[in-house]
């Protein structure tokens, strides 16, 4: 059975690959390496045995994408997960995200309707919530007024997807996504983030290794146990395995609507002030780190309820925060060499 995963060399999207090759998928990849590199796919290959098919072009291109699903006319489903994601970025550059984000969705979902895919899992992101009135959120939770353009086109790809369940009899899964962090336990794939990255935990493992000077924890103010925000942190690895679920759900008809949507994390939050700990314990290393003024946008505190993903999915995250940040760290040593 074949399934199409775009943004398959990136980071969340290689470890799905690699957990659907190993449910017994065959899997093609689309993605143009606009943030990901094409050894990813060698690396794939190390790991499970098989190698995947991969096509190179951009999927804002409808005529390449319409003409890929005339070649593969065999998908028994897709997982979307090609997009761009930096979120201060999408500020500086609104066009180029709605261009690419929304673009490319489009031109998937007339892919499948020009060749008759049934079955599509969308990367969504907690991102939607904004900062929740209640704790955890819930799937059930108000969509706050998003303060990206990153987020909006979140928004309004979920909105997209529904809306188009209405015209065409499509499976939708919508997965927002908490924060996923780590790599695979060979070492072979992780996030590669080009340039300073933004997120937390690669600028962590970078400072520790020396590529950065100095972590900056922004802001020590918030309404929380030690002050610094909260977040509820997820290890990829778990992340990917939840894709394969959905995929087998909707192939199997074992979906309860049209269109579900699900919220991937663990259901608890850590401090930034938790990572760092949690870091310089597993890794036996003292970071450098100081306390600075709050980054705009930052919501205060965020975890997920995922009472529904693990009852109607029966799929729970298994891996602790240290888990988490010693696969991060032995990603960094493996990528140092
Ligand atoms: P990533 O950048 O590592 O992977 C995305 C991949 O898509 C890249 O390999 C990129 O080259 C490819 N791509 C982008 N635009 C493309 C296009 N037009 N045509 C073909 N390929 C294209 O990102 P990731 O962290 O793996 O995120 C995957 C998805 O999950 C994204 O949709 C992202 O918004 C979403 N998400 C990520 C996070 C996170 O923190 N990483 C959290 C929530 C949601
Ligand atoms: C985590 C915490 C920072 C860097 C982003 C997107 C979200 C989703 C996941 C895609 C925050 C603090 C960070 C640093 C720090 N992505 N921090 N120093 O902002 O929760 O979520 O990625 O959908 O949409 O917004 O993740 O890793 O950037 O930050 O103190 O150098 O670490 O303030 O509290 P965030 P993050």
């Amino acid at each position: 059975m074949k399934i199409l995963v775009t943004g398959g060399t990136g980071y969340i999207g290689s470890h799905t690959v690699v957990e659907l090759q190993q449910s017994g998928y065959e899997v093609v990849i689309v993605d143009n390496l606009a943030n990901s590199y094409e050894n990813v796919v060698d690396n794939i290959e190390k790991i499970s045995g098989k190698r995947p098919l991969f096509e190179c072009f951009d999927l804002t291109d409808e005529s390449k994408t319409l003409d890929f699903f005339k070649r593969h006319n065999d998908l028994k489903g897709i997982i979307h997960f090609a997009a761009f994601k930096a979120v201060g970025e999408s500020v500086e550059k609104p066009l180029m995200y709605y261009h690419n984000n929304l673009g490319s969705l489009i031109n998937l979902l007339k892919g499948m309707e020009q060749s008759g895919v049934k079955n599509i899992v969308f990367s969504s992101s907690c991102t939607v919530y904004g900062q929740p009135d209640e704790l955890p959120v819930t799937e059930q939770a108000p969509i706050k007024e998003a303060w990206s353009p990153y987020g909006h086109t979140k928004q309004i790809s979920e909105k997209v997807i529904q809306n188009f369940s209405q015209t065409f009899p499509a499976n939708a899964i919508l997965l927002r996504y908490f924060n996923p962090i780590g790599a695979h336990e060979s070492a072979l794939i992780g996030e590669l983030p080009i340039g300073v990255p933004n997120n937390l935990v690669p600028f962590i493992t970078q400072t520790a290794i020396g590529k950065r000077r100095m972590l900056k924890v922004f802001g020590d103010d918030y309404n929380t146990p030690d002050g610094t925000a909260v977040r509820d942190y997820i290890h990829v690895v778990d992340l990917a395995k939840a894709h394969v679920v959905a995929v087998n759900r909707m192939i199997e008809g074992n979906n309860k609507q049209q269109v579900e949507i699900f919220n991937l994390g663990t259901g608890n939050g850590f401090s930034v002030l938790d990572v760092i700990k949690s870091f310089e314990k597993v890794s036996e290393t003292k970071l450098n780190y100081e306390i600075v003024d709050r980054r705009p946008g930052d919501v205060e505190k965020v975890w997920a309820d995922t009472k529904f993903a693990n009852d109607e999915l029966g799929w729970k995250a298994e891996k602790s925060l240290d888990d988490m940040m010693l696969s991060a760290w032995n990603w960094e040593l493996a990528l140092g060499k």
